[in-house]
């Protein structure tokens, strides 16, 4: 295997890319600053309208010649700079789907001047017709009510309704919230649920998956989690050491799958749990803290970018 693979780069993406051959990679699943103004403990997020089209012109130009001729390329946005940003794709690639995703927001306040903005947009490119797709990986089985309404005799067997149905284009999953399990310190972690369909729908298994802004690492720990390799970047040495301790968590958690399905005379299930690491406050500074059974520490929020050495998170 390549050194750079199943890598976390505690560094800036675009210097970073240069580490990852030119058409090596399956999948670019990506989730990058929205230019909202949050605090990463960089200012990505908060840049003039024109700095930020342009820093995402740039990434994009420097990550498309990664991708496989038959790769494809999944990015998180909102409504605010997706017409934008979308459009800059369509001149580069194939768009195959704009994907909302419905992050279950409670019915509790919001604003008074405008509807209240519930969803993230998802943009689905693809390089050429020949694309990875795999429908049935993704499939979502239909309720016993859905079979109950079709059981004439002339849909007992079809196909269809044995194999479940497409996920469509609007995925109703909950944001992650403090009491998930799965929660760990990052302000915009995404749920395992909906980075692992698009990982089994768009890279093949074995395959690589590039993500240029890991945050808490969800893009790596779904890739592993569904047998595939990963590779990716994050600027904030904090949020390095969270994946590292995500990553060490999911291995401890798999080997003991391997060892209790090893002693029943099973293969391991294909999915483990969701491993939650623990709590202990990682070293200030150090990128890839050693993996431990504590929780990652909340990480800074200084307004500050922090340069970090570049240093790897994990295997
Ligand atoms: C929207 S968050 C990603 C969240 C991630 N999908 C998750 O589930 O945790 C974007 C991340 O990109 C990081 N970032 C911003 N600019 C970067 C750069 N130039 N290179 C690498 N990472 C960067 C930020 O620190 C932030 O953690």
């Amino acid at each position: 295997m390549s050194d750079w693979q199943n890598q976390v780069y505690c560094e800036d993406a675009l210097a970073g890319l240069a580490r990852i051959p030119d058409g090596s990679v399956d999948l670019i699943l990506t989730d990058p600053p929205y230019n909202l103004g949050k605090d990463y403990g960089n200012t990505s997020d908060q840049q003039t309208v024109e700095e930020y089209l342009r820093w995402t012109e740039q990434w994009i130009d420097a990550a498309l010649p990664k991708l496989k001729p038959n790769g494809s390329l999944y990015i998180f946005l909102t409504w605010r700079f997706s017409p934008e940003i979308f459009v800059m794709l369509k001149k580069r690639m194939t768009m195959m789907n704009e994907i909302i995703w419905d992050r279950r927001v409670p019915s509790m306040g919001g604003s008074v001047r405008s509807y209240s903005s519930v969803h993230d947009t998802v943009g689905f490119f693809v390089g050429r017709k020949d694309y990875y797709f795999d429908l049935d990986a993704v499939r979502i089985p239909y309720d016993a009510e859905t079979k109950k309404a079709r059981s004439r005799s002339i849909f007992i067997g079809a196909k269809w309704l044995e194999v479940g149905y497409n996920p469509k284009d609007v995925w109703s999953v909950s944001r992650l919230h403090r009491e998930h399990s799965e929660r760990v310190d990052h302000p915009t972690q995404k749920p395992l649920e909906i980075i692992e369909r698009m990982v089994k729908a768009s890279c093949p298994p074995d395959g690589v998956v590039l993500d240029l802004f890991m945050g808490s690492g969800t893009t790596a720990l779904a890739a592993r989690r569904c047998g595939r390799r990963f590779v990716g970047f994050e600027l904030n040495p904090d949020y390095c050491a969270v994946i590292a301790e995500r990553l060490a968590a999911l291995d401890v958690a798999l080997e003991a799958e391997r060892v209790i399905a090893a002693e029943a005379g099973k293969p391991p299930a294909k999915k483990t749990a969701v491993p939650k690491p623990a709590a202990k406050k990682p070293a200030a500074g150090k990128a890839a803290a050693k993996p431990s059974a504590a929780k990652p520490a909340k990480p800074k929020r200084s307004r500050s970018p922090k340069k970090a050495p570049p240093e790897e998170v994990t295997i």
